[in-house]
């Protein structure tokens, strides 16, 4: 089974309903799954079954997912386009829109509490407090208040590292829980992770700038919705230069791990770096 059929599959067993076609439809649009990916590439780095961290994997997209289905809806970013299709609140309605993201991240901590690996409390203890109100619903509150203040570069990467970052470090500090590894190099994976995630929002924030709608699969509403972002402040040159800086740290960090080998990780990072949508 590859990862699309696995990510669906949680769902064969329950009851057909509007919201259960709602939590499919948002997870089965050209996502580019670069959280399960991230997991993947760091218990293949550290020479594990990457299988071991499938249901960790898929609940983190479902996460992810559903973080994305409330970020569209009218009362926060008001989006019609997501993952190349129509946003999941105007496929079907916004109760059913609501209700999927409430699904989404139920079922993901369905899915990992059954999950017999030695560390796998640690593991969903990680998910949740990433996913959280000191996470990404953190960063996502901050956001939205933003939109009627002025922001200097501190507070934009505050927004950043917690409504992004946290969810990129989840999959980098969960693998690291799943090999094992003590708490100091969980946190050194959670580091990079948060640091990763600042050059991917940055990304994501030029790209809604210079980019359009259709190549990137997403609404572009930055401007409409009066975001601030490292682009309003720094301007896009220097913009990307700050996020191929800090693609270079997390890079430099990584190499660090004297048990880890960084082949697939790299090759993530490289495909971030040039990334169209
Ligand atoms: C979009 O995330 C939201 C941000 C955190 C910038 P992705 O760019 O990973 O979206 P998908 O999963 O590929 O649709
Ligand atoms: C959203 O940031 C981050 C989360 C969904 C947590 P954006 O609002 O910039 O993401 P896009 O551009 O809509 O994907
Ligand atoms: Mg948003
Ligand atoms: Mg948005
Ligand atoms: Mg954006």
């Amino acid at each position: 089974m590859d990862f699309e059929q696995l990510l669906v599959s949680y769902f064969n067993d329950d009851t057909n309903s509007k919201v259960k076609e709602a939590c499919l439809y948002a997870l089965q649009g050209k996502g580019k799954r670069i959280r399960p990916r991230l997991l993947y590439s760091v218990l293949e780095g550290y020479h594990i079954d990457k299988n071991i961290g499938n249901d960790f994997a898929c609940a983190l997209e479902m996460i992810h997912t559903y973080s994305l289905i409330h970020d569209d809806l009218p009362a926060m970013d008001d989006d019609t386009l997501r993952r190349g299709r129509a946003t999941c609140h105007i496929a079907f309605d916004e109760a059913t829109a609501i209700l999927a993201g409430d699904a989404l991240l139920t079922k993901a901590f369905e899915i990992t509490s059954k999950n017999p690996i030695n560390n796998s409390i640690k593991a969903i203890n990680m998910l949740a407090s990433c996913a959280g109100i000191n996470g990404m619903i953190y960063g996502q509150t901050l956001d939205i208040e933003a939109e009627s203040l002025k922001l200097d570069y501190e507070q934009i990467k505050k927004i950043h590292n917690h409504k992004t970052g946290c969810l990129l470090a989840c999959p980098l500090a969960m693998a690291a829980i799943i090999a094992l590894k003590n708490d100091e190099t969980v946190n050194k994976w959670y580091n990079i992770g948060i640091k990763l995630g600042l050059a991917f929002q940055i990304q994501d924030d030029i790209l809604d700038l210079i980019s359009d709608s259709e190549t990137l699969g997403k609404s572009n509403s930055d401007i409409e919705n009066n975001k601030q972002t490292i682009c309003t402040i720094l301007g896009i040159d220097e913009a990307k230069k700050l996020m191929l800086d800090l693609y270079e740290e997390c890079e430099n960090e990584i190499l660090s791990f004297k048990d880890f080998d960084a082949k697939y990780i790299f090759e993530i990072i490289d495909s971030l770096k040039v990334r169209k949508f």
